[in-house]
């Protein structure tokens, strides 16, 4: 079992496959980065197994694949599967924007994805536009009936901006209760790649604004998901992820692994360590123990709020957020 310096275990690995993304969102990289790393660098899934499966034998329950957009990476099924057949028992998923899912939601499935969280900001095609930079709406929602048809449970992922589609709170989230998946509202997090004028809405603010639609109870956090999750009075919960607030990291259960082999003990930080040296040398120990380092050196929590608060410089498109 893998347990950090503040009795938190550690099972969840967040795989990020590729950095590169065919959107351009205002908070994640509205503009394509300077430099992208270079494909050499990248881990093949060969060697990115390898890793996972050391992870798994320490205790990782719960993998999710992440990018930039990770259907970008050719091959992303056979990858899934290599995952799915070493442990059938784990918890697989996968964050896309959506764009591509029409085509391989089957594939995925087949290969042993089971959840997939797909971002849906508006459902105004020109505010789509707008955030990602290009006209993706009817992609992305084609994706997700996709996806819902051939049986991935599916989460929506909303990050509310003032000004852009804070107004559409309500219509996204009954667009998801509709087709019986879960929204979480993501507050927006401050990093220095993002466009500068963006302003998110906190989750005080949402609540607010929900209050004047619908009523609803706070059900506090739900096991070791970021999310504060509330109840409606028909049943349905939604979630807000804060990270600002206060008791956000005191269950984090989570690392992640770029494309290049970084292994990343908190969303926040730029601190990393590589694995990818051991892996390539086939040096099982010494990845094992750069995994222990990484999660003996997990920091209590990140300094998006509090008094010495402070925008991230952590590139979220290296991480999968
Ligand atoms: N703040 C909040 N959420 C973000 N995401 C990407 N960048 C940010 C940010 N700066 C979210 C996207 C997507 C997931 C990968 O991370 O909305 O759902
Ligand atoms: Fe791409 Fe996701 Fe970043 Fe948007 S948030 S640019 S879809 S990686």
């Amino acid at each position: 079992m893998l347990i950090d310096s503040y009795n938190r275990v550690v099972d969840y690995l967040r795989v990020s496959v590729t950095e590169r993304c065919n959107f351009r969102c205002q908070y994640c990289m509205p503009e394509k980065p300077f430099s992208w790393v270079p494909k050499e660098n990248l881990l093949s899934f060969e060697e990115l197994f390898e890793f996972i499966k050391i992870a798994i034998d320490e205790g990782v329950k719960k993998i999710r694949i992440t990018g930039g957009e990770p259907l970008l990476r050719e091959d992303l099924d056979k990858f899934i599967k290599m995952i799915y057949e070493y442990k059938p028992t784990i918890d697989l998923a996968m964050t896309t924007n959506g764009y591509l899912l029409k085509g391989v939601a089957q594939r995925l499935k087949d290969a042993g994805l089971s959840r997939i969280n797909v971002s849906i900001d508006t459902l105004k095609r020109d505010v789509a536009q707008e955030i990602a930079g290009k006209d993706v709406l009817e992609n992305v929602l084609a994706g997700v009936e996709e996806a819902l048809r051939v049986g991935l449970k599916v989460k929506i992922n909303m990050v509310p901006m003032k000004g852009i589609n804070s107004q559409e709170i309500v219509d996204v989230l009954e667009y998801s209760k509709e087709r019986g998946m879960t929204i979480r509202f993501i507050e927006y997090m401050e990093n220095s790649h993002a466009k500068k004028e963006i302003k998110g809405l906190k989750s005080k603010e949402l609540l607010s604004l929900l209050a004047k639609h619908y009523r609803f109870s706070d059900d506090g956090f739900d096991g070791h998901s970021p999310s504060h999750y509330y109840t409606m009075e028909d049943g349905y919960k939604f979630g807000i992820i804060e990270p600002y607030e206060d008791d956000f990291c005191q269950k984090c259960n989570r690392i992640r692994l770029t494309a290049e082999g970084y292994l990343i003990p908190c969303l926040y930080f730029d601190e990393a360590m590589s694995i990818a040296e051991a892996i390539k040398r086939r040096d099982i120990k010494g990845a094992a123990l750069v995994l222990k380092e990484v999660v003996r050196t997990k920091p209590e929590k990140n300094r998006w709020g509090g008094e010495d608060a402070e925008v991230s410089k952590r590139a979220f498109y290296e991480t999968g957020g």
